[in-house]
């Protein structure tokens, strides 16, 4: 039988450990500097600070050598050698060659893919300026200002948090003077409503992204707008006003898409890692001009390389992935919280949940054994200072989330109010550096009582602390930043699936639920058209469907 990473020395001797942790306070391990010095890393402008994490150099040795068990320098080579990691769909992972440079060479099955990420950028390139500089009109010669993308999950959550990101940067806001962006993902009839109200098919340009372009809601919204089109202009006008993304060029093309106006990519970008494809760099180029997301691919490749050639002493998603295989596998924390102190980032931690979770939410090895453990994490999160004003109370006197806080140095658009030392980032940021040690050190009763707190509100009043968290520091936000963001995390993630030994770029879980509701689909039509009976179903589903046909008939 295959071995599981819960079977080797490695992993039962960090859970010994544990007890030791257990041992100690933050407040402790805190009052060390030389700790703290060491629980320090720097690369490429970001600073990670992980010493409020629960450990010490014997647990962060021991998760070295966690890694070690668990082959995961091995595995990241694979990965980057363009081997076929995804074993169940028999795939090579190869993002990292969707922002590698020009020159780079980054094989898969024996052939060097980055011309071909080349071309389509290239294309894209080109695509977007002609839109741009309205030398690519609508069907009645007006210029395309607006771009509806529709997609769901990963052809969707990326892109959005991209936008989302740089929507303030001034750089980005120049650059998208007149134009705008829109996001079309949910089948809900609203979702459609709220994207094309306001907006005039003459000067519009749908963008369908869907890796496989079978995707139910996609394919369906893809036929609203076509038709929203053709209603306004005439069919022929979906020649000038849609174009698609996706890896099925002949299902494009059997939408009634031509494929001169498709953007290809490949089986080996896992959709929730395909914002550096073009599901994300077309609709974002063609808002902020391909320069600005040139510098997007950069930043990640910077983290790519980090990730590929770095010692994992100074390896930041090394680091990240071990701590967070830490806190779920040994201190017992499931969750995560993710918490940008930048309202620009509002969209990440959306993003980051279906990185994470559609990828690392898996109940057996890569090899098909069960875990005899959990894996995976629960990933939540919303900007700072409006989560503290949420769900931060849970966080600090109810149960143990680990917490990334992640701050930005030079804000985007900085406001310094007269008579006001301090500016309303630093504001922002104040919080930022003081959640952590709030966290990390809680609050005595010795304290309280110091305080004259009246006797029958210090247990309200205390907070246990000793509660985990890390902190990462952004220069800026700018479109650089925002791709090493992004990649950090990606690899992040793919460490503690490797760590775990599971595979972290399938995502079986997803069908049952599809298949379950083409089957009500089914039913619903039979119902509406024929008069069948809802059948097949238990009691439940067949009473609210029957409920749902009943009231919604008339
Ligand atoms: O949610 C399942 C999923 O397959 C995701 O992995 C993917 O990002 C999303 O659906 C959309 O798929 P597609 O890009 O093929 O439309």
């Amino acid at each position: 039988m295959a071995s599981l990473i819960s079977d080797t020395d490695a992993w039962k001797n960090l859970k010994a450990h544990v007890e030791d942790i257990n041992k100690t306070h933050l407040r402790d391990l805190m009052s060390d500097a030389a700790r703290c010095n060491s629980l320090m890393v720097e690369y490429d402008g970001i600073l990670l600070d992980y010493s409020r994490q629960r450990v010490n150099s014997d647990t962060i040795g021991k998760l070295f050598k966690l890694a070690e068990a668990a082959n995961l320098k091995e595995k990241i080579n694979r990965m980057y050698n363009g081997e076929h990691i995804n074993s169940t769909e028999n795939r090579a992972v190869l993002h990292v060659a969707l922002r590698a440079a020009r020159d780079a060479t980054i094989q898969s099955n024996g052939k060097n893919v980055v011309p071909d990420v080349w071309n389509v950028l290239d294309k894209i390139q080109d695509f977007s300026e002609k839109v741009r500089n309205g030398s690519w009109v609508g069907a009645t010669g007006k210029p395309l200002k607006d771009v509806v993308a529709i997609g769901i999950g990963g052809s969707f959550l990326g892109p959005l948090f991209v936008h989302t990101a740089l929507q303030t940067d001034p750089e980005a806001i120049k650059s998208a003077e007149g134009r705008q962006l829109r996001f079309l993902a949910n089948v809900d009839p609203i979702d459609v409503a709220k994207n094309i109200t306001g907006l005039n098919p003459e000067t519009t340009l749908v963008v369908v992204v869907s890796k496989t372009f079978t995707t139910a809601e996609t394919m369906l919204n893809a036929r609203t707008l076509r038709e929203w089109i053709s209603a306004a202009l005439g069919p022929s006008a979906v020649a000038k006003h849609m174009v698609a993304v996706s890896t099925n060029l002949p299902l494009v093309e059997k939408f009634g898409i031509d494929p001169n106006n498709a953007f290809a990519f490949w089986d080996w970008v896992g959709g929730r890692y395909s914002v550096c494809s073009a599901v994300g760099v077309l609709p974002l180029s063609l808002q902020y001009g391909f320069s600005v997301v040139e510098k997007f691919l950069k930043g990640a490749s910077s983290i790519d390389q980090h990730f590929y050639t770095s010692p994992f002493e100074k390896n930041i998603p090394v680091l990240l992935g071990l701590l967070s295989v830490w806190n779920v596998s040994f201190l017992g924390h499931a969750a995560r919280a993710i918490l940008p102190y930048s309202q620009a980032l509002e969209k990440f931690a959306p993003h980051i949940q279906q990185v994470s979770m559609e990828s690392n939410g898996k109940g057996v090895s890569i090899d098909g054994v069960p875990l005899p453990f959990e894996a995976g994490e629960i990933d939540f999160g919303e900007p700072g200072t409006n989560g503290q004003h949420s769900f931060y109370q849970l966080i600090h006197q109810g149960r143990v989330i680990p917490c990334d806080f992640i701050g930005v140095v030079k804000s985007q658009q900085p406001v310094y109010l007269k008579g006001e030392v301090v500016s309303n980032h630093d504001e922002l940021m104040s919080n930022f550096f003081a959640q952590p040690d709030a966290l990390a050190y809680g609050k005595t009763p010795e304290q309280l009582h110091k305080e004259n707190v009246p006797e029958h509100l210090i247990s309200h009043k205390t907070f246990s602390g000793n509660r985990p968290s890390l902190s990462i520091l952004l220069p800026s936000l700018s479109a650089y930043n925002i791709g090493q963001l992004l990649a950090i995390y990606e690899h992040r993630i793919a460490v503690e699936g490797f760590v775990w030994g599971i595979n972290s770029f399938d995502q079986w879980g997803v069908e049952l639920g599809k298949s379950l509701a083409t089957q009500v689909r089914k039913q619903l039509n039979a119902s509406r058209t024929k008069g069948q009976p809802i059948e097949g179903f238990n009691h439940s589903t067949t009473t609210l469907l029957k409920r749902y046909l009943e009231a919604s008939s008339d």
